[in-house]
């Protein structure tokens, strides 16, 4: 649902406060951002093609400011110009969603070692780089919410996306680190963790030949993002995105032997020529 500006120019008075969505052009970020333009914040997003800027215009549609960056966030240069270009605005930034991730599946020893690396460019280095720009900004300004999209892999061994789970375990950890540092100086961090979501990650992973290229059974973005929003602004530390059954499995993760969790998520990410290996 569209707010009562639908259609109008948006009123761009910097009187709003200040939000930034990383990887807010498509999927759970732009779901991200829109939950944040519905409740008054001016967005500025992040995406590594020219398809921002239209995601930048249909957030506008909610009667706040948009500010579409492009630029690679697996580079250096690429998450340093996204911060140049949200401080060049010239206002605090209020909530940061630290929320743009990369997949790849297949098995470890059939994917090039650059694939992998851009994995942990993207969703470790960048991550970093960019929490600490937003971090230093925010205790300086003595306020701030931080949103980390991680993931329900960051509960489980993610056989046959060997790298990217772990990534996510990383961002799950790192969230929950930081969080217990800046917690008395004004600051909330809070981890998402989406199960499987309705978006173009698996396909972009290079999984659609798995059970994760169909869409129609997994959770619905619009209520992933709605809920890490409505869990930034509660301050809680973590949220499992999804529905009931989400909630479950990332609970029973938490209960399960490691190498069971490994074998039941090496049956969903297997690529359909790869033969089990018992
Ligand atoms: N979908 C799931 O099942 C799922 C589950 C758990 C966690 N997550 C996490 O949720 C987050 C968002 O995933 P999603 O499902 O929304 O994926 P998505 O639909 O593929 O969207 C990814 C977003 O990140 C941007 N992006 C990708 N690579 C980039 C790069 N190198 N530089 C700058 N921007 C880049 C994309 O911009 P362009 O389109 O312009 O490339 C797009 O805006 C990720 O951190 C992912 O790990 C997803």
């Amino acid at each position: 649902m569209l707010g009562a500006a639908r259609g109008q120019p948006a009123p761009v008075t910097g009187t709003r406060p200040l939000a930034l969505v990383s990887g807010g052009s498509s999927g759970i970020g732009f779901e991200l951002a829109a939950q944040l333009a519905q409740r008054g914040h001016d967005v500025a997003i992040s995406g590594q093609g020219d398809r921002v800027d239209e995601a930048a215009e249909r957030l506008r549609e909610h009667g706040v400011a948009a500010h579409p960056h492009q630029g690679d966030a697996g580079t250096y240069e690429g998450v340093e110009s996204f911060w140049t270009f949200v401080t060049d605005l010239g206002r605090p930034v209020e909530v940061a969603c630290l929320n743009v991730g990369i997949g790849l599946g297949g098995a470890f020893a059939d994917s090039d070692l650059a694939e992998h690396l851009r994995v942990v460019a993207v969703n470790v280095a960048g991550l970093v780089h960019l929490a600490k720009r937003v971090t230093d900004a925010m205790l300086a300004q003595g306020r701030g919410r931080i949103l980390v999209t991680s993931s329900i892999s960051a509960t489980t061994p993610t056989p046959y996306e060997t790298v990217y789970g772990p990534s996510k375990a990383f961002g799950f950890a790192f969230a929950e680190s930081l969080r217990e540092e800046v917690r008395h100086a004004g600051l909330t961090v809070t981890a998402l963790l989406p199960g499987a979501t309705d978006s173009e990650f698996h396909h972009r992973a290079g999984m659609g030949d798995t059970q994760y290229g169909d869409n129609t059974w997994k959770n619905d973005r619009t209520l992933v993002a709605r809920q890490g929003i409505d869990a930034l602004f509660a301050g809680d530390d973590q949220v499992v995105g999804g529905d009931e059954a989400t909630r479950q499995q990332a609970a029973d993760n938490r209960a399960t032997p490691e190498t069971v969790k490994a074998a039941r998520h090496a049956e969903g990410a297997r690529p359909s020529g790869e033969l089990s290996r018992g």
